[in-house]
């Protein structure tokens, strides 16, 4: 198959980006972000530049080593007082963080360069979407890339869709976004955002 294009809706044309672009759109100085899957630190590093100086992200990974090498791009960045660095498994996110947070962003799978044996799971991505869209202010977003390309990945594919598909539409937008015209095991999105539907759902969104 040929390269796929450069770029896609004003950004790099793959899915991991799109997630970028997408949870962007609603971060600014003083927001609160999730980085439920740190990784080599890309996304967090990301979300850090948008929270800007009054904001804050929470980054989640179980491997020390990802969270090792997110922890020296943030220093190298000088980003690393807004970011908050948890080793520990999303599924327990809700220990660590009760406010409303403005954006997650979830890329699923393994750690490129890493352990391929330590990826994402079904049941603990499920409990950690549901807390998500719990904490998720209304007019913030959630964005999941996912893959189903590994050992067990369409397992977890299936479970997050089912999840998502599952939301209440009245109060959740939900979009799965998949290039048609790559290869089957392409990654894919799953976006949500939660409708502002009150006055004071609008008080609430703005206060970032
Ligand atoms: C595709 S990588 C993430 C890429 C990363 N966001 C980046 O920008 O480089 C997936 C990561 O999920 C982590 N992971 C696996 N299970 C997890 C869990 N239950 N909670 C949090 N992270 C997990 C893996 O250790 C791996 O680092």
């Amino acid at each position: 198959m040929a390269n796929p294009p450069t770029r896609f809706a004003g950004v790099k044309g793959n899915a991991v980006l799109l997630a970028q672009n997408f949870v962007a759109a609603v971060l600014h100085d003083g927001c609160l972000a999730v980085d439920a899957t740190a990784g080599n630190g890309n996304d967090t590093l990301f979300l850090a530049g948008r929270v800007g100086t009054g904001g804050k992200v929470y980054a989640f990974d179980i491997q020390s080593a990802a969270l090792d090498v997110t922890g020296t791009r943030l220093k190298e960045a000088g980003l690393q007082d807004r970011v908050v660095l948890i080793r520990a498994g999303h599924e327990a996110m809700a220990l660590h963080l009760t406010e409303p947070v403005d954006a997650f962003l979830f890329n699923l799978g393994y750690l490129p360069g890493g352990d391929h044996a330590l990826f994402t799971r079904p049941d603990t991505t499920v409990t950690a979407l549901n807390t998500a869209v719990e904490l998720l202010k209304p007019g913030g977003r959630i964005a999941v890339v996912v893959y189903t390309g590994h050992s067990g990945a369409l397992d977890e594919s299936r479970a997050v869709q089912n999840m998502t598909s599952s939301l209440n539409p009245q109060v959740f937008g939900v979009l799965k976004v998949q290039f048609a015209n790559r290869a089957e095991h392409a990654p894919y999105l799953i976006l949500i955002e939660r409708a502002i539907a009150k006055d004071e759902d609008l008080a609430q969104q703005t206060d970032c």
